[in-house]
């Protein structure tokens, strides 16, 4: 499977010859938003939930572009082969030929997308999934976490903190209050009840933390979306955190500790089933 293959400003071209200019402002100052989305046997997953979001990051951040998402990342996706893929789609605002912090409306926006191979999660059963052990940390970024912008140093710093520390994730807090992970949402699990940080400018409102919501309420597992402390991660039955790449992942260990008895808790084994059987019924076209 070749994933050589991207999308710029309307061409379909092999990576290396594909060119964007010096002053694209995405480039510059990271004025730019983005989704990633899995394409899993050619199928987008989600793909009207991650299209809802990036409509949202374009207001948001008031960059105005008509464009068929559906069918550039469709072609897209099988110009490279179909198959398991996580599609990266950046919009910045484009390039006025300088350096300028002000901008003008009438600049056309840079579109680019690419492929890269991903597992399909779902496929290999709850035994093969890998545990985390991750950081708790503090959350520097700014307070519209709400919009997928490429603005990503603090994540990346963050997350780089936790590697070295030997983990693999960070959770952040701010203002005393869990946000989320560096590109994760976060559940915590107590008593059969599942809790998660509320939707706010301070976090992502990720689309596999929806789902998973969602299929809590088919399933009748209840939940909630609060305020969370650190603290409340020591006696935690399960922690979990999100993303379309990696699905739904049991967190074991919290800064050296594990959480109950560092093992897949059944919660986690149950969600990692619904959502099996939810990708399941999407390859089938069962449901879209
Ligand atoms: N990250 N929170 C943050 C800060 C994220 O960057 C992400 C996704 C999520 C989860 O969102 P979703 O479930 O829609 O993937 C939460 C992507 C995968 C990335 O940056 O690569």
């Amino acid at each position: 499977m070749s994933t050589d293959l991207v999308y710029l400003n309307g061409a379909f071209l092999p990576a290396d010859e594909a060119r964007v200019s010096v002053f694209d402002r995405g480039f510059l100052f990271a004025d730019s938003v983005y989704e990633v989305i899995p394409f899993y046997q050619g199928v987008g997953f989600r793909l009207q939930q991650h299209l809802d979001r990036l409509a949202y990051s374009l207001r948001a951040v008031r960059i105005q572009i008509d464009a068929d998402w559906p069918g550039i990342l469709n072609e897209l996706v099988q110009r490279n082969g179909g198959g398991n893929l996580s599609v990266y789609l950046q919009i910045s605002r484009g390039s006025a030929g300088s350096r300028t912090h002000a901008y003008d409306d009438a600049m056309a926006p840079t579109v680019f997308a690419c492929c890269s191979p991903i597992q399909d999660i779902y496929a290999r059963g709850a035994d093969q999934v890998r545990g985390y052990t991750v950081i708790v940390t503090a959350d520097l970024r700014w307070h519209r976490c709400d919009i997928k912008s490429t603005g990503l140093l603090p994540n990346i710093l963050v997350l780089q903190q936790a590697r070295e520390a030997g983990a693999d994730e960070a959770l952040l807090v701010r203002d005393g209050l869990l946000s989320e992970g560096t590109s994760c949402n976060l559940f915590l699990i107590r008593q059969g009840v599942i809790y998660t940080p509320k939707r706010s400018s301070e976090i992502l409102g990720g689309t596999t933390r929806e789902l998973i919501l969602e299929l809590a309420a088919e399933a009748g597992i209840p939940f909630q979306e609060v305020d969370i402390r650190p603290e409340a991660l020591q006696d935690a039955d399960e922690v979990w955190v999100s993303s379309s790449t990696r699905g739904v992942i049991p967190v074991l260990a919290i800064d050296g500790k594990p959480v109950a008895d560092g093992q897949k808790g059944p919660l986690w084994r149950q969600m990692f089933d619904l959502f099996t059987r939810f990708q399941h019924r999407l390859m089938t076209g069962e449901i879209r």
